[in-house]
């Protein structure tokens, strides 16, 4: 089967001695099968939070509730032992720290062949392996077999990791800011990976890359403070003022700063209030709904 995933009012957040951090806020989206949706946004938006919430790989102080749906049952009631049966052959991650992702102690051979022998009954499953490595243009398949994590540049790494992720050809692949950190040759490669994948596979692209995002994403989800301010196929036109302030401030704009999410007010109020040059008085009384507006939707009270 192969089916939507549907997030309905997913909210998590962080129990800590200091204080609790909201990084999710009542967040609903259907991410549809057949589609690339992309999730956009600056640092500390909920980006991750969300990606991981969807794998159940966040850690033990997060408080998550809502409703995350994959062929009609809630993936937040699952318990661990069927979530390890769903993770890798059926939910793939390409993991946004391909370091913490390889065990240094084990060689890529024996990690990369497991893929297939634990997930997959396949007949060969080391000549897999090397037609997976292989497929992933890594420059010498058998130096790279034969060694460890460490070992490998930041470039062969992400390749690796991200050819774990996509092995055992999972429905689902989502992949967390595959391309950072990269210097352009190598962010280049990996792009051109995705864009090979997502030809063939349902994938959520959490990345700050807007042109990577333009490039392979149907539908694009712009989130800040934890909330969705803009989502449909939105980067040509943004309506949204914060989506407009992403896409200048990419050097293709001319990097423009724009405010941190730090600077954002509370959760119940529209996050960019505080700097918005269209703002009206009434934008910081309440946190504008996702209103549907021309086939998108936009959180915005000039939209709602
Ligand atoms: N393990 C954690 N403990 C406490 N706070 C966390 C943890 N992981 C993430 N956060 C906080 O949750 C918010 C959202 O984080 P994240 O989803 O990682 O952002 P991003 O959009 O950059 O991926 C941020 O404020 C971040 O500091
Ligand atoms: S609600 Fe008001 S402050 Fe927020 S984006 Fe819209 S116009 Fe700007
Ligand atoms: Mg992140």
């Amino acid at each position: 089967m192969n089916s939507d995933i549907i997030i309905e009012n997913l909210t998590a957040q962080f129990i800590r001695a200091e204080g609790n951090v909201a990084a999710v806020r009542g967040v609903s989206v259907t991410l549809k099968r057949g589609q690339v949706t992309g999730i956009v946004g600056e640092s500390g938006s909920g980006k991750s939070v969300l990606g991981m919430a969807i794998l159940r790989l966040l850690p033990d102080n997060a408080d998550v509730s809502g409703k995350i749906i994959f062929e009609g049952e809630n993936i937040l009631a699952k318990s661990e032992k069927d979530m390890l049966k769903l993770r890798g052959s059926r939910l793939g991650l390409i993991p946004q720290s391909p370091s913490e992702s390889l065990n240094p102690a084990v060689k890529i051979r024996r990690q990369v062949t497991e893929i297939f022998t634990l997930r997959k009954r396949v007949p060969n499953a080391e000549e897999s392996a090397r037609k997976l490595l292989e497929r992933f243009q890594l420059p010498d398949v058998d130096r790279c077999m034969n060694g460890y994590g460490f070992q490998l540049s930041g470039g062969m790494k992400q390749r690796v990791v991200t050819a774990f992720g996509v092995g055992a050809s999972p429905e689902w692949i989502i992949a967390d800011e595959p391309t950072k950190g990269l210097d352009s040759v190598l962010a280049g490669q990996v792009r051109e990976v995705l864009r090979e994948i997502s030809k063939t596979a349902n994938m959520l692209l959490i990345t700050h890359d807007l042109s990577l995002a333009q490039s392979i994403c149907d539908v694009v989800i712009v989130m800040n403070n934890g909330h969705i301010l803009e989502q449909g196929d939105i980067l040509k036109n943004p309506y949204h003022q914060y989506t407009k302030g992403l896409l200048e401030s990419t050097p293709a704009g001319g990097m423009k700063a724009m405010p941190l999410v730090q600077d954002a007010p509370d959760g119940d109020l529209c996050p960019i209030c505080g700097w918005c040059p269209q703002r009206e008085s009434d934008c910081n009384k309440q946190l504008p709904p996702l209103a549907e507006v021309d086939g998108r939707k936009v959180r915005c009270w000039r939209y709602a």
